[in-house]
């Protein structure tokens, strides 16, 4: 505020005076002008548009005035508060639009850029092999059916007409669980699975079961202790050796293309007559065959390796199941899922399906993650 302002004359209160008006007018604009953010601009709107600026402080001298006076002064200190606060009005826009962009140009995302390579988890290729070649029977009508892997012996052996001196059943292959009296063990095959799809379901029956087996077995190349099979059974009128082969040549090429298999006479007490599918080796060709300087530890240098086993199933298996062996007939068989995965993939060597190692599942990806 300014001193007393005795006579009432406009020009004596030095506040109002047009060239002080003009003097604040003009440093604010300087200031304004200098700001160069929205930050500094908000202290220059406090010092120079603000409640105790100058030009407030002006203002607030024109009620002092005689009235005659006030309206000159009011229309100058006005148009002089006008200016300052367009001219504040103007550079925030400037100010905020520089600030935006520059935001904008820090924080800019380059879509192109290569993102960082996570190794991803995949699933095993047992799990989706297994996944394939349900689809190849389900897309034929076929059901899948489960069973469990700690089986009964009845399942496993006695209904698949395995007489209890059957060699298979003795503590080499079987892995029988405590105590022995209880006749539990791990099942050896996925077969078991055949009497408790007959019992559930009935016929006609069109399965395929896939699962874990269980074997003390040798540990090499093309033999695991816990692997997998894919059960098949049809059990409908009518149905011969004929069928079996023409089902099994289908799966063959649905899982290989056109690799080279042979059936081969074998015994199994729960299909007669029974046979063993083999496919080609796949590492020598059936080079290594009778050629000791080029042997081949994937087939043993015997040029075939086998896939499964297979039959027109036995009626004492119908028999055991509740079906009439004089109506119905079928066949059944029992592939490799391990040795499939083996084949398909021209991995040499089991084992290191199972040892863990991440750079194997990788080279079986062709290197993808
Ligand atoms: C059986 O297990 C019969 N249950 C198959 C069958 C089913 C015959 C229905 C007739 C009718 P075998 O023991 O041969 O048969 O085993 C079948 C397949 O499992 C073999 O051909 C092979 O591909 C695979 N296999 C057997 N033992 C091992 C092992 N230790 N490691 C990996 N794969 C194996
Ligand atoms: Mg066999």
């Amino acid at each position: 505020m300014s001193g007393p302002n005795d006579n009432y004359d406009p020009k004596q209160v030095a506040a109002l005076a047009p060239e002080v008006i003009d003097g604040y007018v003009e440093s604010a604009l300087a200031a304004i002008a200098a700001a160069n953010s929205t930050a500094e601009l908000k202290q220059v709107r406090l010092d120079h548009a603000g409640d105790r600026s100058p030009l407030a402080l002006a203002n607030r001298e024109i009620g002092a005035l005689p009235p005659a006076a006030r309206k000159e002064a009011g229309a100058r200190v006005g148009a002089a508060r006008g200016r300052v606060n367009h001219s504040l009005a103007a550079r925030t826009e400037e100010l905020a639009a520089a600030e935006l962009e520059a935001s904008l140009r820090a924080e800019r995302v380059d879509m192109t850029l290569p993102v960082a390579l996570a190794p991803r988890g995949a699933l095993h290729p047992i799990t989706t092999l297994i996944d394939e070649m349900c689809d190849v029977f389900v897309s034929m009508g076929w059901e899948v059916a489960e069973g469990p892997e700690l089986e009964a012996e009845w399942y496993n052996f006695d209904a698949l007409n395995l007489a209890p001196d059957h060699p298979a059943r003795g503590e080499q292959d079987t892995l029988w669980v405590d105590p022995p009296s209880a006749g539990k063990l791990m099942r050896t095959q996925t077969s078991p699975v055949q009497i408790r799809s007959l019992l559930e379901r009935g016929v006609p029956l069109y399965v395929v079961s896939p699962g874990k087996v269980f074997r003390a077995d040798e540990y090499d190349a093309t033999h695991l202790p816990v692997f997998h099979q894919l059960e098949g059974l049809v059990v409908d009128k009518g149905i011969s050796m004929a069928d079996l082969r023409g089902t099994l040549d289908h799966f063959a090429r649905a899982m290989f293309g056109d690799v080279r298999t042979r059936m081969r006479p074998h015994y199994f007490p729960f299909t007669e007559p029974s046979a063993e599918v083999d496919v080609q080796c796949f590492v020598c060709h059936g080079e290594s065959v009778g050629n000791p300087d080029a042997p081949c530890r994937t087939c043993r240098s015997e040029g075939w390796i086998e896939w499964g086993g297979c039959g027109v199933v036995n009626p004492r298996v119908l028999r055991a199941a509740g079906v009439d062996p004089d109506v119905y007939s079928g066949f059944a068989f029992g592939m490799g899922v391990d040795r499939t995965v083996m084949f398909r993939t021209g991995a040499p060597d089991l084992r290191d399906f199972v040892e863990g190692d991440v750079r194997f599942s990788h080279s079986l990806n062709g290197g993808a993650r």
